[in-house]
């Protein structure tokens, strides 16, 4: 008897109801906000979009009724925070397995002192979540990031300890110096030692200058910019500041899994190899180190979340497909909630899931092993999500 490999979402999101309580309370982006005559509020995350929600407050201040299409961020609907309609949408498409982490901008805004709690929180939340639905889901946990360092560095021992835990979701920004800040070394090397992947994540993007005023200000180009462009870069900068710091190489059971496909990294990696070599200065200290190419091949995991079978191609090349004769480090994801069909109804299957599937089965065969592979036999094994633990996490 053959056992169908199942299908595992890793990359999938969730706002909890006590964090979208936070937002709802705070009057900077991040924030949740209603506006009448409208049926979701909204929640607002971008910088790009600061500009239309102020636009939107004035208007409502004068009791002009909001149109839809120009309200700032994205409707606030129960794909965000239930775990009931993240059920439905896995059963929608197939999918066996997710591997839930909380969305973005995580707790980076958090004050200090409110950080290592909510992070419990929110953290014992997931785990009840999984513990409701043995089997089917799995979390990256959230860290404190802006908390003093023992209460980050005890968050990780605790979450390394719950059952359906399997790694944290980080953003770029670290501390809040970048990765390849110092002080962020003893967090990936506590991180490292436990086993814990890190889910890297963009959000801030690259500064609103560069997309224009019409890109930026105006709001003209909505989310395309900032979303298509300014989140890879942000993974792909992060990623080899990181490299270029030297620390893969100081800690060598470090492992990232990288949102997007790593970005641009597999396209970008025989450019940054180069840059390397013919920098006088660098080229000292790196010609001792492993090159981007191999902390791709040995240390970081991509996921298959580019929309397109040319992309996918670029990332399973990037990450030794053919070196390791197979296609051993890739994992699928939809990247729900974000990306609703806007045409058709919420509840039926989305194209921002099928374009990522059909991207599979066109790179690698549809019903093939690779894809199997990719579409999830890939995440069990990384992830360890055979084990479903029966006592209480
Ligand atoms: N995908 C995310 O994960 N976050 C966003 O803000 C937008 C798309
Ligand atoms: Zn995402």
């Amino acid at each position: 008897m053959t056992s169908k490999t199942p299908v595992v979402d890793v990359h999938t999101h969730m706002y909890p109801p006590e964090y979208i309580q936070i937002l709802e309370s705070r009057d900077a982006i991040p924030i949740v906000r209603a506006f009448p005559g409208t049926a979701d509020p909204r929640i607002v995350l971008l910088s790009t979009e600061m500009a239309p929600l102020k636009e939107a407050e004035a208007a409502a201040a004068r009791g002009e009724p909001p149109a839809t299409s120009s309200l700032p961020g994205r409707p606030l609907t129960s794909h965000y925070n239930s775990v009931a309609q993240k059920i439905h949408f896995m059963d929608t498409h197939g999918i066996d397995v997710s591997v839930l982490s909380l969305a973005n901008p995580w707790l980076d805004f958090v004050d200090k002192d409110q950080a290592g709690s909510l992070a419990a929180s929110v953290n014992s939340g997931f785990a009840a979540m999984c513990r409701a639905h043995p089997g089917r889901l799995y979390f990256f946990a959230a860290l404190p990031v802006t908390a003093p360092a023992d209460v980050l560095l005890q968050t990780i021992a605790d979450v390394a300890r719950l059952p359906f835990c399997r790694g944290v979701i980080l953003g770029t920004g670290g501390l809040g110096r970048g990765l390849d800040d110092p002080a962020m070394e003893p967090v990936l090397a506590a991180l490292a030692d436990v086993g814990l992947t890190i889910f890297l994540h963009p959000h801030y993007g690259l500064p609103g200058e560069v997309w224009g005023p019409r890109g930026g200000t105006t709001g003209e180009y909505g989310h395309v910019l900032p979303l298509a462009l300014g989140f890879p870069m942000e993974t792909t900068i992060a990623v080899t500041r990181l490299f270029l710091a030297g620390v893969f190489d100081r800690l060598p059971k470090l492992r990232l899994l990288l949102a997007h496909s790593g970005g641009t990294l597999p396209f970008l990696a025989g450019r940054i190899d180069s840059c390397v070599r013919h920098d006088a200065h660098l080229w000292k200290a790196a010609k001792t180190r492993r090159s981007i190419w191999d902390v791709l091949h040995e240390q970081v995991y991509l996921d298959a979340v580019v929309y397109s079978d040319v992309g996918l191609q670029a990332a399973i090349a990037a990450s030794g497909g053919v070196k390791t004769g197979g296609l051993d480090r890739l994992m699928f994801g939809t990247d729900h909630p974000f990306f609703p069909p806007l045409e058709s109804d919420e509840q039926g299957e989305w194209e921002s899931v099928s374009m990522n599937a059909d991207a599979v089965s066109t790179a690698l065969g549809d019903g093939s092993p690779e894809a199997a592979a990719v579409m999830g036999g890939n995440a069990v094994r990384i992830l360890r999500l055979y084990e479903v633990p029966t006592d209480k996490a």
